[in-house]
């Protein structure tokens, strides 16, 4: 009788330990493009740019990457391309190295269309630097995988010199080492996501990374096209640990709600950008591990 218990203490140890190694051995034999894949449709978020959507704001099933919202600013006008493996239309004719460049540098290839012409700023290199090189490897890998689809987007149009802003822990860069600590590890992510990108204040062009996470960025249809025909726009809101203006009170489960689920505290439903339909993809460790960076984002009203 005493015994029962025991023994079955003891199997349900060994199924968690075969289950541990079960996970474990998935994780290690992940290979670049399924890594790639749960990047780019996770926390990248490429497609909330760079795929098209109906007029209702529904993806188009089957052109994922194929050229997406349409951004004009005082400082240029230009898509979000198609960037599947087609040869005439798409990144086809890149090489490797060509992609690198343009997800690292912000900067086209030296042959082709517009050759070694920098990327508009809306395109976002500066966090992708922060890449960890099997991450980078990873979503070029993906990307040369993906479906070729026909589809010409429109030239860019360049009026003023823009500004490449540079994000502080993009700067310093991440180890892979740091993926085991939680909070370097929701740092890492909170970069490559650049969350922190829209939600800090914007003045002139210029975002203020000295108040990170204050929100106030607005968005709206003059900006950004292609969302869906009856978006009005959006601001982005404060998620820094401040218990009033901030998340700084809310529970983990409904921060994850509304990375995940776009449902704020509230109940309110989330607009664009804010991209939770690809965030809802993401693993739990890593959602995880934003909300614990997050709770370390130093309080502002
Ligand atoms: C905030 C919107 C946005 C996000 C997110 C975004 N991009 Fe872009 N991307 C753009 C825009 C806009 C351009 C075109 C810029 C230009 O023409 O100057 C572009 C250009 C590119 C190009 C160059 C293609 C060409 O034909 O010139 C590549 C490659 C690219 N993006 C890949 C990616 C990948 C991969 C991701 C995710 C890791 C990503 N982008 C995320 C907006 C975005
Ligand atoms: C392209 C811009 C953009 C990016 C990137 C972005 N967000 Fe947002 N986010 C917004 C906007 C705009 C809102 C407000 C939408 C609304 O009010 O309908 C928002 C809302 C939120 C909310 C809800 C806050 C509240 O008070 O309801 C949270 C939490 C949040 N974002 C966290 C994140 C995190 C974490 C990331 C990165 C994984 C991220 N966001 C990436 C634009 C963005």
């Amino acid at each position: 009788m005493a015994n029962a218990p025991q023994a079955v203490l003891a199997r349900i140890r060994f199924a968690a330990l075969a289950l541990a190694s079960v996970v474990a051995c998935a994780a290690t034999a992940e290979t670049p493009v399924e890594r790639g894949a749960y990047l780019v449709n996770s926390i990248l978020a490429c497609g909330n740019c760079h795929s098209p959507r109906t007029p209702e704001g529904q993806p188009v099933a089957g052109r994922e990457l194929s050229g997406g919202v349409f951004i004009r600013t005082p400082a240029f006008e230009a898509a979000a391309s198609n960037i599947t493996p087609d040869r005439e239309t798409g990144i086809g004719s890149w090489s490797d190295a060509d992609l690198r460049r343009a997800l690292i540098e912000g900067v086209r290839p030296g042959h082709g269309r517009l050759a070694n012409v920098p990327l508009a700023p809306v395109m976002p290199a500066g966090f992708f630097k922060a890449f960890l090189p099997r991450d980078l490897d990873a979503v070029v890998a993906y990307l040369r995988s993906v479906k070729p689809v026909r589809n010409a987007s429109p030239a860019p149009v360049y009026k003023l010199a823009s500004r490449h802003d540079t994000y502080p822990d993009a700067d310093a860069g991440f180890t892979e080492a740091q993926m085991q600590d939680p909070v370097r590890r929701g740092a890492y992510l909170v970069t490559i996501g650049h969350c922190m990108e829209c939600h800090s204040p914007r003045e002139k062009g210029v975002t203020d990374y000295g108040r990170l996470g204050r929100g106030g960025r607005e968005f709206g249809p003059a900006l950004v096209q292609g969302f869906s025909s009856s978006w009005k726009g959006s601001v982005a809101r404060n998620i820094t640990s401040h218990p009033l203006a901030g998340l700084g009170a809310w529970s983990d489960a409904q921060i994850k709600r509304a990375i995940a689920k776009g449902i704020s505290r509230d109940g309110r439903v989330l607009e664009p950008p804010m991209a939770f339909g690809y965030y809802d993809r993401m693993s739990e460790r890593d959602l995880d591990a934003i909300v614990a960076y997050l709770r370390t984002v130093p309080p502002l009203e």
